[in-house]
C-alpha cells in the first residue's frame, strides 16, 4: 500500500490539544489522552474520525465525558474509528495499554537499559495513544507522568515542567506543559534512574535558559564536550541566523538503545549515547567532531523542523537537507572549512551518490512511498543539504539570508511544503526558481561533460557544457536542471586570471549557470593559457567528466587557490590510476604504478604550507567502493582491492622518508585536546603510519606497536591497532586482546573494537565476525552493537561482504531476518548494503541475487523489509 505525495488531503479533524496521563509499568503502561478535537473546515458533519494506532490495547473511549457504546467505534491495533463523531468541538478521552519492555523496535515508549523513553518520528506516536499521527495536526501537549519513585526518580517530557510531587504507594508525578504546537512526531518523554549535567546560556534577547543532559549515572564526566557544543551551537544560530531558543528550558537525553542518531523532540532531545560521551580516552577525534555536529543538528531543528514544521512526510528533506546544511555550516564555522567540505563531498559521493546509482534511487522529495522509515536516507539528508547549499550560491549569502528571515516570518507555527519553502526565497529575491525545484523532483547524479578549447591568438577561451541524468526508479528521462559551477581560469603562474567579455550562458561573480542540456560560455580576453578549475567547492552534486587531462590535474593538485577542488584533483589523479590497474589486476597483469603521482603525494605530504588536516585527506586514496561506482559494472571487489593496495605500499615505499619524518615531528608534546588543528595533526600522522606499515618492514610494525601501546588518547590507539590489523602484522593480536581488556565493559568502545575486526579485509573475517556474534559483549538487539559489528562488515569490508563464494551475501541475507522478527528498522538499513548488488561482475551479481531472493520468499516480512527487498530486485 503505497502512499502518494498527489493524494495529500488537509486532515479532516484537528486536535488542538492533548493531555496525556501516563502511568509507567514496565509492561502495562496505562496511557489516557485527553483531546481536543474540531472538524477541520469542509469537512461533511459527523464525517468518521480515523485515529491512527499501532499495536494498541483499547482500554475505552469517551467523548466529553462519555462512555461510548459498542456501536460509536470500531477499534483494531491499528486503528480507531469514531463513527460519528459530534458536529461541534468535543473532547476525546482514549484509554490504552502498551507494553515497553516487549517493544524492541525502540518506537513508541519503550525500555532502554531499565529507562523508559519514546521515539516518535516518523510514526511511532501511534504506538503509544490513538492520534492523528501525521505531522500537520500541530497540538499543544500537557504530559503527567507517574511512575514508582525508586524505579524512575527522574520524570521528563517537552516543554516547562509546571507541576510535580508524590502520590501514594512509593510513586510520584511530574507534569510538563509544552506552549508551542506540534506535531506528534516531536513528543518525548523519558523516565528512569538518571544523572545530570546542567548549565545556562542567555539568549541574545536576556533569557536564560537552563541547560541539561541526562546520562546513565557515572557518566556525567563524560558530557563536557556535548555541553559545550550545546552553548556554541546556540550562539551560532543567533549569529548566523537570527533564531534564538524559545522554551526556558532545553534538555537532552542519552540512550544506549536507539536507532538513528539523535530525535529533536521539542525541548527533548533523545541521543544514541555514542553522539553524547566522549572522552579522550575512549572517544576518537572523529568523535568529537560528531558530537559537536549532531549536538548542533538537533538543536537547529528547533527551528527548521520543529517551529516551522513539514506538512506530510514527503517533505522531509524541508526539514532534513535544511538543518544538515546548518549542521555543516556551524562545523565549518567552528573548525575548517575547507576540511569540512572535503569530508562532507567524501560522505556524499560514497553514500548518496552510490544510492542514486542503484535500485533504491529517489528523489530528494520522493512523490511515493511504502515505508517512510525507509527515506531517512543520504538522499534526502545529504543531497537535500546540496540544494540548500546551491540555492545560497544562487542567491548570494544576503539574498539567502533575507530568504530564510522570510520563511521563518511567514511560516512560524505552520506545517508546511517545499514549495512553501522556495517561494519564500523567490519572493525575497525576486528570482524565479521553478527550473530549481527540479532538483527536489528528479533522482539521479546528473552527468557534466565539458570540453575545452583555447584561442590563444583570438584570446578566448570556450566551455561547452553537456549535461544528462541517468534513468531512475519510475523516472526513465530527465529535464535539464540550474547546475551552478563555480570556477575560476587557472594561469600558468597558479593565480586566477582575468577575463573580459562572456558569451553565452549566464555568469555571475565566480559561477556559470548551467541551464540548459547543452550549453556554451566564451570567455574573452583571455591573456593565457589557462586550466578551467570547475565546480570548485562542489557547487552542484554532479558527476563531473572529462575536461581535463591528467597533466592539468596535476596541475590543479598543486597549484589551485580554491583548496577542495585541490583535493579533487587529486582524486582525479588517484582515481584514473586505479581504474587503470584494477582492471590490470582483474586480468591477472601486474599492477603498474605511476612516477608522476606518487611525485605527487610526495608534494602534498611535504607542504608545510599546507594545513595537517587538509594533507591527511589528500593522502587517502579513494575507497574501494568509490572505485567500484567509478567503474560502474562488472565490479570485481579482489581486483579493486589488489590494486589499491599495491599503490598504497608503492606510496609508502617511494615517500618512507617522508613519512617517517612526518611521524617524528608531528608527535604532540602538550595534553590531548580535540580541537581541530591537533586533530589534523594526528590524521597526518597516522596516515603516516599507516603508509609506513603499508610498504611492510619489521622498523614500521614496531613503531605501530608502540604507538599503540604509547597512544595516550583514543585517536591514536585506534588509528594504531586499525593499521597493524589491517596490515594483517604479528602485533594484531596482541593489540586487539589488549584493547579488549583494556575496555571491557564500556560498550561504545568495545564497538569500536567489533568494527576493526570486521572491516578486516581477510578471508577469515566471516568466520571471526559470526564467531563475535557469541562474545558476550554483543547483542542482536542493541543497534549499536549490531551496527559496528555486522553493519561494519556489510558496508565497511567490500571484499569479504562480496565474498565470491557468495558466503558474505547469505550471512546478511539471514541477519537481516533474524533482526526483521525483533526490529525492523535496523533491519532495512542493513538490507540497504545490496544497494550495489547489479554493478557486480556476474558471478558475484547472481549470487547476491539468490541473497536477496531468499529474503523475499520469506513470511513473514516487516513493511520496512518487504520494501527495500522489492525495488532492490525491481
Ligand atoms: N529527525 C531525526 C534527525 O535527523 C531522525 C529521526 C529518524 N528516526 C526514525 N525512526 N526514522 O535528527
Ligand atoms: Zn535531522
Amino acid at each position: 500500500s503505497a502512499v502518494r505525495l498527489a493524494d495529500y488531503r488537509p486532515p479532516e479533524y484537528l486536535i488542538d490539544t492533548i493531555s496525556l496521563t501516563i502511568a509507567l509499568d514496565p509492561t502495562e503502561t496505562r496511557v489516557t489522552a485527553e483531546m481536543a478535537i474540531r472538524r477541520n473546515n469542509g469537512t461533511p458533519r459527523n464525517a468518521p474520525l480515523r485515529l491512527d494506532g499501532d499495536e494498541l490495547s483499547l482500554q475505552s473511549v469517551r467523548i466529553d465525558g462519555k462512555r461510548l457504546s459498542g456501536d460509536a467505534y470500531h477499534a483494531t491495533p491499528d486503528l480507531l474509528t469514531i463513527t460519528a463523531p459530534p458536529e461541534g468541538a468535543f473532547t476525546l478521552t482514549v484509554e490504552t495499554l502498551v507494553d515497553p519492555t516487549a517493544n524492541t523496535q525502540l518506537m513508541g515508549l519503550y525500555r532502554s537499559s531499565g529507562n523508559y523513553c519514546t521515539q516518535c518520528e516518523a510514526e511511532g506516536f501511534r504506538r503509544i495513544t490513538y492520534f492523528l499521527d501525521r505531522p500537520d495536526v500541530l497540538a499543544v501537549y500537557t504530559t503527567r507522568i507517574e511512575a514508582k519513585k525508586d524505579d524512575a526518580p527522574i520524570l521528563l517530557a517537552n516543554g516547562n515542567l509546571t507541576d510535580s510531587g508524590d502520590l501514594p504507594d512509593g510513586r510520584h508525578y511530574a507534569v510538563w506543559n509544552d506552549p508551542f504546537p506540534k506535531p506528534s512526531y516531536l513528543f518525548a518523554m523519558v523516565a528512569g534512574s538518571l544523572g545530570v549535567v546542567e548549565d545556562e546560556f542567555t539568549t541574545q534577547s536576556g533569557r536564560k535558559v537552563d541547560l541539561k543532559i541526562y546520562v546513565e549515572p557515572g557518566k556525567e564526566p563524560r558530557c563536557a564536550y556535548a555541553m559545550d557544543a550545546l552553548k556554541r551551537s546556540m550562539t551560532w544560530d543567533e549569529e548566523a541566523f537570527g533564531r534564538e531558543y524559545d522554551l526556558d528550558i532545553f534538555m537532552i537525553v542519552a540512550v544506549s538503545d536507539f536507532n538513528m542518531g539523535a530525535m529533536e523532540n521539542k525541548g527533548l532531545n533523545v541521543f544514541n549515547d555514542r553522539y553524547i560521551l566522549a572522552d579522550p580516552q575512549t572517544a576518537t577525534d572523529q568523535d568529537y567532531a560528531n558530537i559537536e555536529a549532531v549536538i548542533a543538528h538537533e538543536y537547529f531543528h528547533n527551528w527548521t523542523g520543529n517551529r516551522i514544521t513539514c506538512r506530510d512526510w514527503f517533505q522531509l528533506c524541508l526539514k532534513e537537507g535544511l538543518t544538515v546544511f546548518r549542521d555543516q555550516e556551524f562545523s565549518s564555522d567552528q573548525r575548517s572549512r575547507a576540511v569540512k567540505r572535503i569530508s562532507d563531498v567524501r560522505l556524499l559521493k560514497s553514500h548518496q551518490f552510490a544510492e542514486d546509482a542503484g535500485p533504491l534511487a529517489h528523489p530528494v522529495r520522493p512523490n511515493t512511498y511504502k515505508e517512510i522509515n525507509n527515506f531517512y536516507t543520504a538522499t534526502v539528508y545529504e543531497k537535500g543539504a546540496e540544494l540548500i547549499r546551491m540555492l545560497k550560491t544562487l542567491l548570494g549569502p544576503e539574498g539567502f539570508r533575507a530568504g530564510m528571515d522570510l520563511y521563518f516570518e511567514l511560516h512560524d507555527g505552520e506545517a508546511v511544503t517545499v514549495e512553501d519553502f522556495l517561494a519564500a526565497f523567490a519572493d525575497a529575491t525576486g528570482t524565479d526558481l521553478s527550473q530549481f525545484m527540479l532538483w527536489y523532483e528528479q533522482a539521479g547524479t546528473p552527468a557534466l561533460a565539458v570540453t575545452s578549447a583555447f584561442d590563444a591568438t583570438a584570446e578566448k577561451l570556450t566551455l561547452t557544457f553537456e549535461q544528462s541524468c541517468p534513468p531512475t526508479p519510475g523516472q526513465p528521462v530527465k529535464k535539464p536542471m540550474h547546475i551552478p559551477v563555480r570556477f575560476g581560469l587557472v594561469g600558468p603562474d597558479g593565480q586566477d586570471l582575468s577575463y573580459g567579455a562572456v558569451a553565452g550562458a549566464t555568469v555571475t561573480g565566480d559561477t556559470i549557470h548551467v541551464v540548459d542540456e547543452r550549453h556554451r560560455v566564451t570567455f574573452s580576453g583571455v591573456k593565457a593559457p589557462p586550466v578551467p578549475s570547475l565546480l570548485r567547492g562542489f557547487s552542484a552534486p554532479v558527476k563531473l567528466v572529462g575536461g581535463l587531462t591528467t597533466g592539468e590535474f596535476g596541475f590543479l593538485a598543486g597549484h589551485d587557490s580554491d583548496p577542495f577542488n585541490r583535493w579533487q584533483a587529486i582524486q582525479n589523479l588517484a582515481m584514473g590510476l586505479l581504474t587503470e590497474t584494477t582492471a590490470a589486476a582483474h586480468a591477472g597483469k601486474p599492477v603498474p604504478s605511476d612516477d608522476s603521482f606518487l611525485d605527487a603525494m610526495g608534494a602534498i605530504a611535504s607542504d608545510t604550507g599546507l594545513d595537517p588536516a587538509f594533507r591527511a585527506l589528500a593522502l587517502q586514496l579513494p575507497g574501494e567502493t568509490d572505485i567500484a561506482r567509478d567503474i560502474g559494472e562488472d565490479v570485481d571487489p579482489d581486483a579493486i582491492a589488489t590494486a589499491r593496495n599495491a599503490l598504497r605500499s608503492a606510496i609508502g615505499t617511494a615517500l618512507g622518508d617522508i613519512f617517517r619524518s612526518l611521524y617524528d615531528t608531528l608527535a604532540d608534546s602538550g595534553p590531548y585536546s580535540p580541537d581541530a588543528d591537533a586533530a589534523g595533526r594526528r590524521a597526518l600522522r597516522n596516515v603516516a603510519l599507516d603508509y609506513l606499515l603499508a610498504a611492510g618492514g619489521e622498523a614500521a610494525e614496531a613503531r605501530a606497536r608502540d604507538h599503540y601501546f604509547g597512544a595516550d588518547n583514543m585517536t591514536d590507539r585506534l588509528a594504531a591497532m586499525t593499521s597493524l590489523v589491517h596490515a594483517a602484522a604479528p602485533a594484531a593480536r596482541e593489540a586487539l586482546t589488549d584493547f579488549h581488556d583494556r575496555f571491557a565493559g564500556d560498550p561504545l568502545v568495545i564497538d569500536k573494537w567489533f568494527a576493526v575486526q570486521a572491516a578486516a579485509p581477510f578471508a577469515g573475517t566471516l568466520s571471526k565476525v559470526e564467531e563475535l556474534t557469541t562474545h558476550t559483549a554483543f547483542s542482536w538487539s542493541n543497534p549499536n552493537r549490531v551496527r559496528s559489528l555486522i553493519g561494519v562488515f556489510a558496508t565497511g569490508n567490500p571484499t569479504q561482504f562480496n565474498r565470491a563464494d557468495g558466503a558474505g551475501f547469505e550471512f546478511i541475507a539471514n541477519a537481516v531476518l533474524k533482526l526483521d522478527r525483533s526490529n525492523p528498522q535496523v533491519a532495512a538499513r542493513l538490507l540497504s548494503a545490496f544497494r550495489s548488488w547489479r554493478a557486480l561482475e556476474p558471478e558475484r551479481r547472481e549470487r547476491a541475487e539468490a541473497a536477496l531472493r531468499q529474503v523475499a520468499a520469506t513470511t513473514p516480512l516487516s513493511a520496512d523489509v518487504q520494501d527495500i527487498v522489492s525495488r532492490s530486485l525491481d
